[in-house]
């Protein structure tokens, strides 16, 4: 099958593009002997992640215990990070049966979360590792490394659990000084810290910057997107993910409407100079994604010559990959316009 026999709107991955994002990535950590742990958020999808563990990666990342438990039940097994505080016996519960089949780890950002992860462990007979999250992105996370170094004391003296280090996100050359007064708190204390992550695309290839670092959280990589192909980590070529959308209407010389909206891309924007875009459209660069309904595209096509026309087939690349493949079923696999495999994207829709 090749990709003009695929109806539209369709979300495709070009496999050039994605491997030679897996390629340079994983290259780049290695040579500067930090561990990737790639984050499944972006694609959701095994056949990904199982490329990404044969290229080397320390282990995944799942936001969610759902995600996890699907990458684990698909084999990706080997060594599990959740960067979030789990909450409740309906999940404690599920984290404590997770963990007798991979080596998991979730971090912790308050007594409260420490507290019910060892009541767990301690209920079910079982270790689970822990971090402690740094609050450095104005997100989750304890303020300050004195508050660090408390919670760390906290998980090292409680029954069932293994402190195992720290994580922030996002993290660069700035984070380091925050990290630096951590680590030198807990090394005062005799704690351990055998995993420092990181995280971000934006700050991945920078990773070196921050040599404290044990390994490196990054989604978007693997696929790209408009705000990296803007940035300069990615062209257009390794931007891979795309969503397929046929033009259905001219309701004016100025303007194409296609056949997918947010429900297609998801809502997210960007801005572009001044004006806010929704896609970038591979085949007219200076048509401007204006906006979107949820099964309408508005492209602004002004500044097109020619413009497309009714019954065009184009490849936009989404603003925000993560949430666009979780509006989607499926990845069809290109290479080279042919479709070489459709990968159910199993981790879609797992928030809980
Ligand atoms: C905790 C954490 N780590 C890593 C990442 C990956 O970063 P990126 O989406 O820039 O690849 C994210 C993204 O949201 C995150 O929340």
């Amino acid at each position: 099958m090749r990709v003009e026999d695929l109806d539209t709107p369709v979300l495709i991955v070009d496999l050039d593009g994605l491997e030679n994002n897996l390629d340079r990535y994983h290259r780049y950590f290695a040579e500067h002997k930090i561990g990737l742990r790639p984050h499944i958020k972006t694609h959701k999808t095994l056949a990904i992640a199982h490329q990404q563990m044969r290229r080397g990666a320390v282990g995944i990342t799942c936001q969610k215990l759902g995600e996890a438990e699907v990458m684990v039940a698909g084999g990706v097994d080997q060594d599990v990070l959740i960067p979030f505080n789990i909450i409740g016996a309906a999940k404690l519960d599920r984290l404590m049966a997770l963990s007798r089949r991979t080596r998991l780890t979730v971090a912790a950002d308050s007594a409260y979360t420490v507290e019910g992860l060892s009541a767990a462990a301690q209920r079910s007979g079982d270790t689970v590792g822990v971090i402690v999250e740094l609050g450095v992105g104005g997100r989750a996370g304890v303020p300050t490394p004195q508050a660090a170094l408390e919670l760390a004391q906290l998980i090292a003296r409680s029954p069932g659990l293994e402190l195992r280090g720290l994580m922030a996100f996002p993290t660069d050359a700035r984070t380091r000084p925050v990290l630096q007064e951590t680590l030198a708190l807990l090394d005062q204390s005799g704690l351990p810290h055998p995993i420092v992550s990181g995280g971000s695309t934006a700050s991945a290839l920078l990773a070196h910057e921050v040599p404290e670092l044990t390994e490196h959280r990054a989604g978007e990589y693997c696929v790209g997107g408009v705000g990296h192909l803007r940035r300069g980590t990615h062209t257009v070529a390794q931007c891979a993910l795309r969503v397929l959308m046929t033009v259905v209407s001219r309701p004016t010389p100025d303007r194409a409407i296609l056949d997918g909206g947010s429900k297609s891309l998801s809502a997210s924007t960007i801005q572009d100079g001044d004006h806010t875009s929704m896609g970038y459209i591979v085949e007219y660069p200076q048509a401007r994604f204006s906006g979107a309904s949820e099964e309408h595209g508005h492209v602004d096509v002004s500044a097109c010559d020619p413009k497309p026309q009714i019954g065009e087939r184009v490849q936009v690349l989404p603003v925000h990959p993560c949430p666009c493949v979780n509006e989607h079923d499926e990845l069809v696999a290109v290479r080279q316009g042919r479709v070489e495999a459709v990968w159910p994207v199993s981790a879609r829709g797992k928030i809980r």
